[in-house]
């Protein structure tokens, strides 16, 4: 009896996949190498089902007589294992980004005589197409809140990019790149302190209150599907900060991140020109405890940032934190720096590599930004947030064309920094 592979993801199955097998089964016994969560997020998004979900579905399809991991998009490894006489896959990997998939299948098929059969694409269905059209349907809360911590298990690093409103949201929502094959999109959105209060004309001081905030992160949700990291400042007084944990998770922001200082907040990146005071260990674990006991989902996060290396008190002070955090219930840590330089990042991040009890780690190159996000990996963290890009990348258009108005007596000549008319009407497609 011949042995036949198939690869798929089976997130979404429809009749394309039962074509596959069907014509995969007339061939022999049946392997269907099922793409592990990591290998799918890999090069497009996190699946909705999880593996072993995906497994009990596949094993149970006519035809389907054994279901393996494929660990990578690349089907190599696990050819060489299961050396299979036929390889069947759909005409579609023909072209765009499967191609090269398709001929490293092709060569190593030849070492040992295999046989590629390609089944005509079934046309009109795609699951990634099935897949958008469902989350253009819109989210649930609890949906929106569970995907970080998803995503954490299965993303060797997970994106984010700021957002302050509506507009934004929906850049941070559909912007994509292909590189090599792979798609590249930012897996979550940061509501800033920073650029909400810009938005809106203030400092960065908590003087736009949660009160204001959330109705920001409220409009963000009503125009997006992507989980939220809200920046909560210090969370204020422990009594104030558990009726934010529920109002968060009510939204379905899926974790808070607030910072271990006391006083009147500053800007973080003003680093030691402005005095900024840190608050005890035992206190801020105080705060912390208290919201991990007054949040309502298992899948909330309370995340501790540690503002030792911003207020120039050093790594052993920053290190002593995280232990203690920690062990107030932090479910991850985040280490923040104003320098230029990502040496003492680099160097906190070696030392907590080695804590046996560490949880997720969150960075913010928005002053070290010369460090890349594969050494950010090396190194061990897991979460990247841009922190204030997209308004910071506005604003000096804005005010170009504000001064070009001013200085030509007309707007004739600002047409060139703009958008036009016609696209800015059609900018946000109309759904029925
Ligand atoms: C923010 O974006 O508001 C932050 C990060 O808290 S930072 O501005 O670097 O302090
Ligand atoms: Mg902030």
């Amino acid at each position: 009896m011949k042995t036949v592979y198939v690869g798929m993801s089976a997130d979404i199955v429809h009749h394309g996949h039962i074509n596959i097998i069907t014509e995969a089964s007339k061939h022999g016994r049946v392997i269907v190498g099922l793409l592990t969560d990591q290998a799918i997020a890999s090069y497009k998004r996190v699946p909705l089902l999880t593996w072993d979900q995906r497994r009990i579905i596949v094993e149970s399809l006519k035809g389907v007589d054994e279901v393996v991991p494929q660990e990578e998009l690349d089907y190599v490894p696990n050819l060489r294992r299961y050396r299979p006489d036929v390889v069947v896959h759909g005409t579609d990997w023909r072209e765009g980004i499967q191609q090269r998939t398709r001929a490293r299948v092709i060569e190593a098929l030849a070492e040992w005589g295999g046989e590629l059969v390609e089944p005509e694409y079934t046309p009109d269905v795609s699951s990634t197409k099935l897949i958008t059209n469902e989350l253009q349907r819109g989210t649930t809360p609890g949906q929106r809140l569970r995907r970080l911590r998803r995503m954490l298990q299965i993303k060797p690093l997970v994106r984010v990019m700021e957002v302050h409103n509506g507009l934004t949201a929906l850049i941070v929502e559909q912007v994509r790149v292909n590189e090599d094959g792979a798609v590249r999109e930012f897996d979550a959105m940061w509501s800033s302190s920073l650029t909400d209060s810009l938005a809106k004309g203030k400092p960065d001081i908590e003087a736009v209150d949660p009160t204001s905030r959330v109705v920001t992160v409220d409009q963000i949700f009503e125009v997006t599907t992507k989980p939220l990291i809200y920046d909560g400042d210090s969370g204020g007084p422990a009594e104030r900060f558990v009726f934010l944990v529920k109002t968060l998770e009510r939204l379905g922001v899926s974790a808070v991140i607030i910072e271990d200082k006391v006083g009147l907040k500053r800007n973080s990146l003003f680093g030691t020109s402005e005095v900024q005071q840190q608050d005890s260990i035992e206190g801020f674990s105080a705060k912390l405890s208290a919201g991990k006991r007054a949040q309502v989902t298992e899948e909330f996060m309370v995340i501790a940032r540690i503002e030792s290396l911003i207020a120039g008190a050093g790594q052993e002070d920053a290190l002593e934190r995280a232990r203690g955090y920690i062990d107030a219930g932090a479910d991850g840590i985040m280490i923040h720096s104003a320098k230029k330089d990502p040496a003492e990042i680099v160097s906190f991040m070696d030392e907590y590599a080695k804590f046996p009890n560490r949880v997720p780690l969150v960075v913010v190159p928005s002053s070290y930004n010369s460090i890349t996000e594969e050494e950010l990996v090396d190194r061990g963290a897991n979460i990247v947030i841009y922190a204030n890009h997209l308004i910071r990348s506005a604003y000096p258009a804005m005010w170009k064309t504000a001064e070009t108005i001013l200085k030509s007596h007309r707007s004739l000549e600002a047409d060139e920094f703009m958008l036009p008319i016609s696209e800015a009407l059609r900018l946000i497609p109309h759904t029925e």
